[in-house]
């Protein structure tokens, strides 16, 4: 199950991804070391991002190393030169590649190419990095051996794929609430039971999100139209109307619960404008937590290839 690279959350074992949170919080805390002395780190990204830029770039300072950013439209993965050509070019120059694609078989393609740790910074599949992040802030503020149960409200998109596959790993049961026709991809939910231990179903799929609510500690949601499918929104925003969450429907939760985004959020979409200031949403620890976990990622990804 172990890899060199990380595409999927399935590349990890349950040990990998409880040992990445615990050096993600002791990363927290020693906030410099010299894990990537001497060493170089291409990020290429074919869509837009703030967070994960800009984690990537401070973390892989933080840890000594050099990271050199390829947008779009400098590379052109695919277009201007094969995405094998790219992988073994990249190779020989640096030590690692932070991707951020459209495709997720442009990650796989890449990957079987490289002789260097692929990372996967957001396909249409999986968003590991928030998901390991998103661990992270559920110890802090929930405690992961608590086995909290995570309700997600939306679209069964690529976040909502590596959070269950995350979550579930360590035990947790996972309630999506999403539409007809926007649920989690079957592949993902037969992953996430086979690993379940004692053969536990985790992963339930409701309609409604009043009937996940109710169950959870942990609220969670995202865009309901994610970067690639700016065509479909107007019908996206008519499917999900009765999704948004706000601070009413965080009141049927249990006491404690909290309210989790990856961001970018749409306020008026799927949040009201007065969710990311409710005192239980804890959106920004989230934000910050990607850098503490992408640091792990690196130390993790570093010590499985020496
Ligand atoms: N599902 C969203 C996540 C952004 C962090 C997207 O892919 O656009």
């Amino acid at each position: 199950m172990s890899s060199t690279h990380l595409l999927s959350i399935c590349d990890l074992s349950i040990n990998d991804i409880s040992h990445i949170v615990t050096l993600a919080s002791k990363l927290k805390i020693e906030k410099f070391s010299d894990t990537l002395h001497g060493k170089s780190v291409a990020m290429l990204f074919e869509k837009p991002s703030l967070r994960t830029k800009v984690s990537f770039d401070v973390g892989i300072r933080q840890m000594g190393g050099h990271p050199i950013y390829l947008g779009k439209d400098e590379v052109g993965l695919g277009g201007r030169e094969a995405v094998s050509d790219v992988a073994r070019v990249l190779s020989r120059y640096v030590d690692a590649i932070v991707a951020r694609v459209f495709k997720h078989n442009t990650l796989e393609e890449l990957a079987m190419h490289a002789s260097i740790p692929v990372i996967n910074a957001l396909s249409d599949s999986e968003h590991p990095c928030q998901a390991l992040g998103d661990m992270l802030t559920i110890e802090e503020h929930i405690g992961l051996s608590k086995r909290p149960t995570i309700a997600f409200i939306g679209d069964g998109n690529n976040v909502a794929s590596s959070l269950a596959l995350a979550a579930t790993a360590l035990g947790s049961k996972f309630i999506i609430a999403s539409p007809i026709g926007y649920e989690l991809p079957k592949t993902v939910v037969e992953k996430a039971n086979s690993r379940s231990s004692n053969g536990q179903i985790l992963i339930h799929q409701v309609s409604q999100p009043q009937e996940a609510i109710t169950q959870a500690e942990v609220i969670y949601t995202d865009v309901w139209t994610s970067m690639g499918q700016e065509n479909e929104s107007t019908k996206r925003n008519k499917d999900f109307e009765n999704f948004q969450i706000t601070p009413q429907l965080m009141d049927l939760t249990k006491p404690g619960s909290i309210f989790m985004h990856p961001l970018p959020a749409h306020q008026g979409q799927e949040v009201s404008s007065d969710m990311l200031d409710d005192p239980r949403s804890v959106v920004f620890d989230q934000a910050e937590n990607r850098l503490h976990a992408q640091k792990a990622i690196f130390a993790h990804l570093l010590e499985r290839s020496t």
